[in-house]
């Protein structure tokens, strides 16, 4: 169970404590182990307690002198984000780092996609992170000390049909978080907002539970593994940047891309996220892969 009693709360105030949604699994659970391993405390929230007993045993195998607080908690809840800020705050925990990495995807045709989970969607890309951000950075700001990781997404940068509202919400991680890093630089605070842009991640939860087992973007040439993600975004925050898309050379390959018009961006968007053609293969719907998408 959860170690919900403030007194037993063993957070090492010499060290630095880092807060990371989603923590339990893929990404954000390569990256604890990076900040583990570089001396970090760690606060993991996420709403499947297993997995979150999972990461912490694997992570304090390896790091066996940090210190691992784990809350189980559903960040699509519209007070979520006041639990995980009531959580820390009765615990007397400093949060020095803010990783909001928690999110999944909705694929597909728009009458195919279930309203209510893309509502859940964006109450855990936009409010949910929204608010996380502004209780951290608050003292963060207080203290001219703190970075925040937002994770948005290559699919941040241009309309994506087919995966429109999960690039809509990610474009306004990227915005929202760009926007501020800059307040912070212009009023010369110590402290600095990192959005992650990965492309196509292989072999994490996202690819199922966003139902692109068959999405060609993930065998593409583009696709990285989690571990370089996390790799890449511990070392770009080390160097202060604003903004990192993961994987060799893919920052220099993104800011060509991006100088293309809208529409033709639209059209890449569209090629790589168009399922390979499989005959005879049925989705849970029952409709074949071609039909579907
Ligand atoms: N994988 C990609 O191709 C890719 C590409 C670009 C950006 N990203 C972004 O990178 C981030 C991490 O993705 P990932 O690939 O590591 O996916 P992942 O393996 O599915 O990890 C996401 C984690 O967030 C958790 N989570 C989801 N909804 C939650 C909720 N309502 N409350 C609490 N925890 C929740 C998941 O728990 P459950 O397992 O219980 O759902 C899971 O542990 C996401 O924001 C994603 O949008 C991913």
């Amino acid at each position: 169970m959860p170690d919900n009693n403030p007194s037993n709360c063993h957070i090492d105030s010499c060290r630095k404590s880092v807060l990371i949604t989603g923590g339990a699994g893929g990404i954000a659970k390569e990256l604890a182990g990076i900040f583990a391993s570089e001396g970090h405390d760690i606060i993991l929230v996420d709403r499947d307690i297993r997995e979150l007993e999972n990461a912490r045993d694997s992570i304090s195998t390896t790091n066996p002198g940090i210190n691992i607080i784990l809350m189980q908690q559903d960040l699509c809840l519209s007070q979520a984000a006041d639990r995980v800020c009531e959580f820390t705050k009765k615990r007397g925990l400093q949060i020095n780092v803010l990783v909001n990495c928690a999110g999944f995807g909705t694929y597909g045709f728009v009458n195919g996609i279930d309203q209510d989970r893309e509502l859940d969607m964006l109450q855990l890309h936009v409010l949910t992170l929204y608010r996380l951000t502004r209780f951290y950075l608050k003292d963060m700001i207080e203290r001219d000390e703190g970075q925040v990781i937002n994770f948005s997404s290559i699919s941040a940068f241009q309309p994506n049909p087919f995966f429109a509202t999960y690039g809509a919400s990610k474009s306004f991680v990227l915005q929202f978080s760009r926007a501020l890093n800059f307040e912070l630089r212009e009023k010369k605070r110590n402290v600095k907002i990192l959005a992650v842009c990965p492309t196509a991640v292989k072999g994490t939860g996202f690819q199922s539970s966003a139902g692109m087992e068959r999405t060609r973007t993930f065998n593409s040439w583009m696709a990285v593994t989690a571990d370089e993600v996390a790799r890449d975004t511990y070392r770009a925050m080390q160097s202060g940047k604003d903004l990192v898309i993961p994987g060799r050379g893919f920052g220099l390959l993104h800011a060509l891309i991006s100088r293309l018009p809208a529409g033709l961006l639209m059209r890449i968007s569209r090629s790589q996220l168009k399922e390979v053609r499989e005959t005879g293969l049925k989705h849970a719907s029952g409709s074949s892969v071609e039909e579907r998408i």
